[in-house]
């Protein structure tokens, strides 16, 4: 997809990466409607590229239901829907039920909820595309960080369903999934176990997306590395589960 005069919308528009999508989208020709629990925030980035801000809570499925009715009826058919939106859960045998629910909610269902909304609308106009973003913790997981670790994975799952559901009816989909990129859900854990292949800026991983959105490629990897664990991780799934309880030793007091 070439982003020039598409209509996108960004949720987790209104800071880290969400709001590097948004600017790069929009300097490459897009309408991007910046969505967010954080109506103000997402007003200072749809003021500073001309786009449009509304504030919604991916927790909840109305809200996501009234974004894509009130874009598709107040400005224009969604081109591309970044389901960006996530919050990060560290802990591990200890994360109360509530702190589970939040998470599954906004990490998990919100992907759900938008596709049960969008889908049928791309399908019936012939395609349409989604990108989620997930995390390198969606393909191997997180030291320290049990519910992000495993909604990452769910996320990943839920779009690699969409795609091998939907592909023949137009929906394409990608999903982002890079190690450490600065924004606030890193501030304070810039020694963290996800920064050990180095924090990418919110530009870079935008670049990413500009590229594999172009070539229609499902998985973006904005740290090439992460490929080589994928690919240590199923070559030896033993071997892999055993260098990652070395690493947990290693910065478990550092999530
Ligand atoms: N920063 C990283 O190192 C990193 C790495 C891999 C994946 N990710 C993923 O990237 C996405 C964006 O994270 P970020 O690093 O930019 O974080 P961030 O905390 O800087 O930004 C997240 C944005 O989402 C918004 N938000 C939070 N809860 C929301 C809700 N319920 N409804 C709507 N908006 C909500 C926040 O207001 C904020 O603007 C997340 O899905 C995160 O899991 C981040």
């Amino acid at each position: 997809m070439q982003l020039n005069q598409k209509t996108v919308v960004i949720t987790g528009a209104a800071g880290g990466i969400g709001r590097g999508l948004a600017e790069r989208f929009s300097d490459e020709g897009a309408h991007v409607i910046c969505a967010d629990i954080d109506l103000d925030g997402a007003r200072n980035v749809a003021a500073k590229i001309g786009g449009d801000a509304f504030r919604c809570d991916v927790s909840a499925e109305n809200d996501i239901q009234k974004l894509i009715e009130t874009v598709e009826d107040t400005i224009a058919p969604i081109d591309l829907f970044c389901a960006n939106a996530g919050i990060l859960t560290l802990g591990g045998l200890d994360v109360p039920d509530a702190d589970w629910d939040r998470i599954w909610k906004i990490n998990v269902m919100s992907h759900v909820w938008t596709a049960r909304h969008l889908i049928p609308r791309m399908v019936a106009r012939g395609g349409g595309y989604l990108m989620t973003t997930a995390s390198a913790a969606g393909l191997l997981n997180q030291p320290g960080a049990a519910p992000y670790g495993v909604s990452k994975h769910a996320a990943v799952g839920f779009a690699e369903w969409v795609a091998l559901t939907y592909g023949d009816q137009g929906i394409r989909v990608s999903v982002l999934c890079p190690q450490a990129v600065r924004s606030e859900m890193i501030r304070g854990h810039e020694t963290s176990v996800a920064a050990i292949d180095g924090i990418l800026e919110p530009d870079d991983v935008a670049q990413a997306c500009v590229e594999a959105l172009a070539e229609q490629r499902f998985l973006i990897l904005p740290h090439p590395q992460v490929l080589d664990y994928m690919r240590l991780k199923t070559s030896d799934y033993d071997r892999w589960i055993s260098g990652m309880n070395k690493l947990n030793q290693q910065f478990t007091d550092d999530v």
